[in-house]
């Protein structure tokens, strides 16, 4: 089976994966922390959540106070990201669309992209075209703080077949190398019932050479790394990759 083309559009529902699960959510403050530390916004900034998804980072940045437009393809978890924001009291600014085709221009003072939501696609030049859009969404000199799965990791602890239990299904995992990145099956088994679901997708692999050059080419400089939300160094024992860019003045 290969890759779809636009594999997303039939990947992010909440039948098949929600990245909200109950660890991920409790996770989000502590994450949400280093992440305005780092950034060093005013009450009042504007800060652009890019894959938002259901929001889960987004109504903490919100809680702190800052002006945030969550930004997704997903219309269910844009649903529950509104839904979460209703719930905390905070009010979010959602929209729909391709990441590729960022509306936005020079209104942001930050944006983030968390939880490995970039490097999707199969053609480099639309993750370039997702970053010229955040550099375009920017005001000069605003910040960039992304966050994806280490490539120097996943190379060096590549496992082929994986598998976890979830609270309400199995989760299998087959992986296969490819020159950029990786192609990968997920398949859900309900323990209710047994429905068996299987999706393929890509992932480009990002390492500091190779993110440092395509933030370059998209007018981002990048400033520091870090190798999780914890601050620890970005080295290849690290499963995270962090960074933050600057656009110039
Ligand atoms: C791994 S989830 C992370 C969501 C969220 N950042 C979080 O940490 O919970 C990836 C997100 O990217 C969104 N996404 C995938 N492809 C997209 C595209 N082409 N344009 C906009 N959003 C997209 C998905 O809908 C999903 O919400």
């Amino acid at each position: 089976m290969k890759v779809p083309h636009e594999w997303h559009k039939d990947f992010f529902r909440n039948s098949f994966y929600n990245p909200a699960s109950p660890a991920a959510v409790e996770k989000a403050p502590a994450e949400a922390a280093f992440i305005l530390r780092q950034l060093k916004l005013k009450k009042g900034a504007a800060l652009l959540d890019l894959c938002c998804g259901p929001g889960r980072h987004a109504v903490e940045f919100a809680k702190k106070g800052l002006a945030v437009t969550g930004y997704d393809f997903s219309a269910e978890y844009l649903k529950e990201a509104s839904a979460r924001a209703k719930k905390k009291k905070v009010s979010l600014r959602l929209l729909r669309g391709d990441m590729r085709r960022l509306p936005f221009r020079g209104e942001f003072d930050a944006a983030v992209n968390l939880f490995t939501s970039f490097g999707y696609f199969q053609k480099f030049s639309d993750d370039l075209k997702t970053l010229k859009g955040v550099a375009a969404a920017l005001k000069p000199g605003g910040f960039f703080l992304l966050d994806v799965i280490n490539g120097d990791f996943v190379r060096k602890n590549f496992r082929r077949r994986d598998w976890v239990e979830m609270e309400d299904y199995y989760h299998l995992e087959e992986v296969e190398a490819l020159r950029d990145g990786v192609s990968t099956t997920w398949t859900r088994i309900e323990k209710k019932g047994g429905k068996v679901q299987s999706r393929k997708f890509f992932g480009r692999l990002y390492d500091k050479k190779s993110v440092s050059s395509a933030l370059g080419k998209a007018g981002l400089k990048p400033l520091k790394f870090w190798g999780g939300f914890s601050g620890k160094p970005l080295t290849s024992k690290a499963n995270r990759l962090i960074v933050l860019a600057r656009k110039s003045r």
